[in-house]
């Protein structure tokens, strides 16, 4: 049996009228890739937040690698780092001072050393004395996910992590999440692109009107959806389509 890094159970959260998790269930493995697919307003960031203790659940349970995120949220925080919705990089301060700053607020051991181990290894290098202002959007997102980085904890939340990012910084950005899952980091992310899903994730589900309405593989998800026969040939179906036909399954009931 692989170790679980996230186990999510019966989860519900309502803002006041509005019931925006109904009992949401899954988990996801230790150094995998687990992407969180959903529309605007499905209650993605919502979850993301429950999971990093900013926001209590209403019902349900949710354990972040071993611990319970209601009953011990201090041992869930030094879990794992968080790269939100949108960028906490200061833009005041240089590349490597805002990585500076991170380490010492997490009592790292020679913050400089690490500071410019994680610039190389991201290719910031050459910015690294500019300030952040002067980066553009997919340097920017870069730095936060490697502010993210400092202190090496073994799971990361990402929160869209490309969203806004041209195609070419995308594609960076995918490597660098594959190469941390590589060294073993498990990486729970959440996107609206179906095609990052398809080529990042080990796993992927489809959260909608509150619940997970489909989960597993790609492999597993195509299997849900049958092969469109066009004359001869066999059509297989891109994640996008069987997204869109789950959905509309389930509105159509
Ligand atoms: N603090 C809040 N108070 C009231 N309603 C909220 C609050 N935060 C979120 N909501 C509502 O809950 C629903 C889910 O929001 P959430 O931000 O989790 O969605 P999301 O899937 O992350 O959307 P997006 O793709 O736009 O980021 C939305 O209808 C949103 O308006
Ligand atoms: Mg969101």
């Amino acid at each position: 049996m692989t170790e679980k890094a996230i186990k999510v159970k019966g989860l519900q959260k309502s803002y006041k009228q509005l019931h925006v998790l109904k009992g949401v269930d899954f988990e996801v493995e230790k150094g995998s890739i687990f992407a969180l697919l959903g529309s605007n307003g499905a209650g993605k960031t919502t979850l993301i937040k429950i999971l990093t203790t900013l926001l209590k659940q209403d019902e349900g349970t949710a354990i972040v690698n071993g611990y319970d995120v209601a009953s011990q949220p201090a041992h869930v925080r030094q879990s794992f780092s968080l790269t939100g919705q949108f960028a906490a990089v200061d833009e005041v301060l240089t590349g490597r001072e805002n990585l500076i700053m991170i380490a010492r607020l997490r009592h790292v051991k020679h913050p400089r050393q690490v500071a410019d181990e994680l610039l190389t290894r991201f290719g910031l290098t050459e910015a690294a004395n500019r300030r952040a202002s002067t980066y553009s959007g997919g340097m920017r997102r870069r730095l936060d996910i490697t502010m993210s980085l400092v202190g090496t904890p073994p799971i990361l939340f990402l929160d869209e992590p490309t969203t806004g990012l041209d195609p070419e910084a995308r594609i960076e950005m995918w490597k660098v999440m594959k190469g941390l899952a590589d060294d073993g980091m498990t990486v729970f992310l959440t996107t609206q692109y179906l095609d990052e899903a398809e080529q990042l994730a080990d796993r992927i589900a489809i959260l909608h009107e509150g619940k997970i309405i489909a989960s597993g593989t790609l492999t597993e998800l195509k299997q849900l959806f049958p092969p469109a026969e066009v004359e001869y040939v066999e059509k297989q179906p891109t994640l996008e389509e069987i997204f869109l036909a789950i959905i509309g399954k389930k509105e159509g009931k």
